[in-house]
C-alpha cells in the first residue's frame, strides 16, 4: 500500500474531547499479552514523535514551518495520552515492566529476522540477548515481591532464562556508538526498523527512569538503577546507527511514515476491538501527517518523497512467540562483545584492557543486583525463577559459563554451579 495516496484525516478535525481522550483501560488479566506490547509500544513511538517535533523547532528559525510543527506535535501528545492510559491503574510497575521486557524480545526478534541490512541485524541480535537477561532478572522481583507467575502477564509467549548476564552489559559508552548506515542507500524497511525500535527502547528507559522509585525495597530500587542504565546504552547503539546527515525534514518524513506503518501492523493484527478502532483512526491521523510532511519536503527540499520512504507498507511491529529464534542467538551468540572498531567479537578475544572492564569494575564493586535477584529467590525458594522448556532450563549452567567474563566479575556473582544445583530441586509449578 502506498500512504501517499490515502487520505487521511485533515488535521483541523484531529482535536478531540477530553472524553474521548481518555478511553477505558484494558483489563490486566484478560488481555491478550501482544495487544499489551503494542499499547506499549505504540506509546513510545507517539512519545518520540512529540519529543522529535520540539527539537526540530527549537533549531528552525522558519515560522510558518514551526506552525504546522506545533499543531501536529498536539496532536501526537493528545495520542500518546490516550495510548500510554490504556494501561489499568491496577496493573502494577512490575507486572508492565515485565511487558516492556517483553516487548524489547519479541520486537527485536521480529525486526532482526526482517532486517535487509546485515550490520544492523546483527546489532539487534547482540541488544536481544541483554533484554531477554533483564526479563529473566526482573522476574524474580516480581515472584519475589508481588507472588507474580511471570506468565500471568507473558502468557507463555516468551521464555524467561538466563541471557548474556546484566552485569555484563556495561560498557563504556563511546564503545556502542555504532556505523550509520548511508541515507541514500538504504531501504526505508531499515530506516523504519530503526526508528521503530529506538522508540520503544528509549520509552523503557524512562519508564524505569520515572518507576524504579516505586518499590520500597532497595534491591530493587537498585536493579531498576542498573537496567535502565542499560536502556540508556541501548538507545546509543542503535540511534548511532541513523545517518547524521540526514536533513531535519528527511527524518520528519521518516518519522510520520514510521508512525502510519506501526499503526497500520497494530491494526492488522489487533484483536481487541476497541482497541483495533484506536489504532485505524490513528493510522488516518498519521497519514494526514505524513501528506505534511511529504509536501513539506518536496516544497523545501525540491526532492520526490518515494526517494525516501519507497511505495510500499513497512511491517515494523508484528508481535509472535519468538522463541525458537531467541533460542538460536541465546545458545550460539551469548558470548558476543563490542569490538573497540564498531564491530562485535568474541569473550575469549577481548583485549586485557577493553575499555568496558574499568566501567564494569566500578559499577558493581559493590555488587550486582541483577546477581542480588537471583541470590534473593535461591534464599527464598531455593532457586531461581526461569519459564522455558525444561531441556533449555538445563542448560543454564553452560549458558552461564559461556556467556560470563571472567574478569571484572561483580562480588556477588552467582556461579554456574549453583545453577547445576537448581537442578536437583523439583520445579516450581509454573516452571513447567
Ligand atoms: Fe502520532
Ligand atoms: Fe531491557
Ligand atoms: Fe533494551
Ligand atoms: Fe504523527
Amino acid at each position: 500500500m502506498n500512504f501517499l495516496e490515502e487520505k487521511g484525516i485533515p488535521l483541523e478535525k484531529q482535536i478531540r474531547t477530553w472524553h474521548d481522550i481518555v478511553k477505558r483501560p484494558y483489563n490486566r488479566m484478560e488481555t491478550d499479552c501482544y495487544t499489551r506490547t503494542r499499547q506499549i509500544l505504540m506509546n513510545g513511538i507517539e512519545t518520540e514523535a512529540w519529543s522529535f517535533k520540539h527539537c526540530f523547532v527549537r533549531k528552525s528559525p522558519d515560522s510558518e514551518l514551526n506552525k504546522l510543527l506545533v499543531n501536529i506535535r498536539r496532536i501526537e501528545d493528545m495520542q500518546q495520552t490516550t495510548i500510554n492510559w490504556l494501561c489499568p491503574f491496577n496493573q502494577s510497575v512490575l507486572d508492565t515492566t515485565l511487558g516492556y521486557e517483553q516487548v524489547a524480545v519479541d520486537l527485536t526478534a521480529w525486526l532482526a529476522q526482517n532486517e535487509p541490512d546485515d550490520y544492523v541485524k546483527e546489532t539487534f541480535n547482540f541488544g536481544l540477548l541483554e533484554d531477554f537477561d533483564h526479563l529473566y532478572r526482573y522476574s524474580q522481583f516480581a515472584y519475589l515481591i508481588e507472588e507474580t507467575d511471570p506468565n500471568d502477564i507473558l502468557q507463555h509467549k516468551t521464555d524467561v532464562l538466563i541471557g548474556r548476564p546484566t552485569q555484563n552489559h556495561h560498557n563504556e559508552n563511546s564503545i556502542r556508538i555504532r556505523k550509520p548506515y548511508d541515507k541514500d542507500k538504504t531501504s526505508p524497511i531499515t530506516k523504519v526498523n530503526i526508528l521503530t525500535l529506538i522508540s520503544g527502547e528509549q520509552q523503557t528507559h524512562n519508564f524505569y527512569a520515572e518507576h524504579g522509585f516505586m518499590y520500597g525495597n532497595t534491591d530493587l530500587k537498585r536493579l531498576y538503577a542498573e537496567i535502565c542504565d542499560v536502556e540508556e546504552e541501548h538507545v546509543t547503539m542503535y540511534e548511532t546507527l541513523i545517518d547524521p546527515n540526514e536533513t531535519m525534514l528527511e527524518k520528519w518524513l521518516i518519522h510520520e511514515f514510521t508512525e502510519v506503518c506501526n499503526y497500520y501492523n497494530c491494526y492488522k493484527d489487533e484483536t481487541d476491538k476497541k482497541l483495533k478502532l484506536i489504532w485505524e483512526e490513528f493510522m488516518q491521523m498519521e497519514i494526514g501527517h505524513l501528506k505534511y510532511a511529504a509536501d513539506t519536503f518536496k516544497e523545501y527540499e525540491k526532492r520526490d518523497p518515494e526517494e525516501i520512504i519507497g511505495t510500499n507498507e513497512v511491517l515494523p511491529c508484528h508481535f509472535e512467540s519468538q522463541k525458537e529464534y531467541v533460542t538460536n542467538i541465546l545458545e550460539n551468540e551469548v558470548d558476543k562483545r563490542l569490538n573497540k572498531n564498531q564491530d562485535y567479537t568474541k569473550i575469549k578475544n577481548l583485549p586485557e584492557d577493553w575499555k568496558s572492564y574499568k566501567v564494569q569494575e566500578t559499577v558493581s564493586k559493590d555488587g550486582a543486583p541483577s546477581e542480588q535477584a537471583i541470590r534473593l529467590s535461591v534464599k527464598s525458594i531455593g532457586r531461581d525463577i526461569a519459564c522455558a522448556d525444561e531441556k533449555l532450563i538445563k542448560k543454564q549452567p553452560e549458558l552461564l559459563e559461556k556467556g560470563l567474563e571472567e574478569k571484572s566479575q561483580a562480588p556477588n556473582t552467582v556461579v554456574s554451579d549453583k545453577y547445576k544445583k537448581f537442578e536437583k530441586l523439583p520445579p516450581l509449578d509454573f516452571l513447567k
